[in-house]
């Protein structure tokens, strides 16, 4: 079988996960959550984002994260901007690398950012200028690559043809979001494969949402095809505030078990992934997301 020998997690727990809570949650947990999964051996966290706050209430302490953390050598702590406001704040804080954010769907793009899809990439126009300037690599985001929770289906050529646009703009890898979690290993296959046409697939990475289970099946799909870079959540935290009834990212706790299952390395120490994960869990008062840390955590108590 054609699978790749390891495979880099990105973290988006801190960021993705949290976004979505409505409850408080202070510095300091977020704080912990993040040396909690650097101690685990996360090698790339998302911490924040630098969003407006008014949007996004749960970010908005992203600049205290990111300035009072303290920072493991070799771990990147990347933040999310949506224009150069972002991206200073983001600079300003010493994030390592940012994201800015497209959409494969028109209406997704007008609710999440307020903007239509070209505008988007307009706007990321100077953030890709400032970022060569102070030597700050750029991830791309495409969100809603298989389903939009307005428009219903998307063609992979969309996505093709706005990857293709966020490489060409100087972004060092393209994360595929299915935002909804609708996608199936036979979707996520077929548009991982028209997206290669003209992006090689180490430039890929892929962001699962579980809303309809097939989370794991679509990363397997995906392994299958090359793609080395998955995106996860720990304890399978989150959603998106602009896409009703998504659920949570895949659970990092479940892709490791996977990954580990298979023979790919991954650098990440199960138990103390599944404490960080614990940990959060019990800061937001409910349980684990996560079926492969729930199950061992009840072997071993
Ligand atoms: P806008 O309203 O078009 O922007 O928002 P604006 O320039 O007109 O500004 C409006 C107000 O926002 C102003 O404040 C600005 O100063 C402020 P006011 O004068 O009204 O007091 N503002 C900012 N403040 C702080 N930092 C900034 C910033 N920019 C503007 N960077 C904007 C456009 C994109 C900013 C807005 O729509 C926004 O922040 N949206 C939030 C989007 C978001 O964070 N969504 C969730 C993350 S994306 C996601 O989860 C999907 C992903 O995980 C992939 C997947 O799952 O598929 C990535
Ligand atoms: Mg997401």
């Amino acid at each position: 079988m054609n699978l790749p020998n390891s495979v880099r997690i990105v973290e988006v727990g801190p960021r993705d996960g949290l976004q979505n809570e409505k409850q408080a949650i202070e510095t300091t947990t977020k704080i912990e959550l993040i040396e909690r999964l650097t101690d685990a051996g996360l090698r790339y966290i998302e911490a924040g984002s630098f969003v407006n706050p008014a949007l996004i209430p749960q970010m908005a302490s992203s600049e205290d994260v990111f300035n009072k953390l303290s920072r493991t050598p070799g771990v990147t702590y990347a933040a999310l901007t949506p224009n150069i406001k972002g991206f200073e704040r983001a600079l300003a804080a010493k994030a390592n690398e940012v994201a800015i954010f497209a959409a494969a769907s028109e209406a997704f793009s007008h609710k999440n950012i307020n903007c239509s899809i070209d505008e988007s990439l307009a706007r990321f126009i100077p953030v890709m200028e400032a970022a060569k300037a102070h030597d700050i690599p750029v991830r791309g985001y495409v969100s809603c690559v298989v389903g939009c929770p307005y428009e219903g289906e998307v063609d992979p050529e969309i996505v093709r043809h706005i990857s293709a646009q966020l490489i060409s703009m100087g972004c060092y890898e393209i994360s595929l979001g299915d935002t909804i979690g609708v996608g199936t290993a036979g979707s996520v296959r077929k548009l991982i494969e028209t997206v290669t046409k003209d992006i090689p697939v180490e430039r890929l990475a892929v962001h699962c949402h579980d809303t309809y289970g097939q989370a794991l099946t679509n990363i397997y799909a995906a392994l299958q095809l090359g793609v080395q870079v998955i995106d996860s959540s720990v304890a399978g935290l989150g959603g998106c505030p602009f896409a009703k009834g998504a659920t949570g990212n895949v659970a990092t706790e479940d892709v490791v078990y996977l990954l580990h299952g298979l023979g790919i390395e991954t650098g990440i120490d199960m138990d103390r992934l599944i404490a960080a994960g614990n940990f959060i869990s019990a800061a937001l008062g409910r349980n684990n997301q996560s079926r492969a840390a729930s199950a061992i955590t009840k072997k071993t108590q």
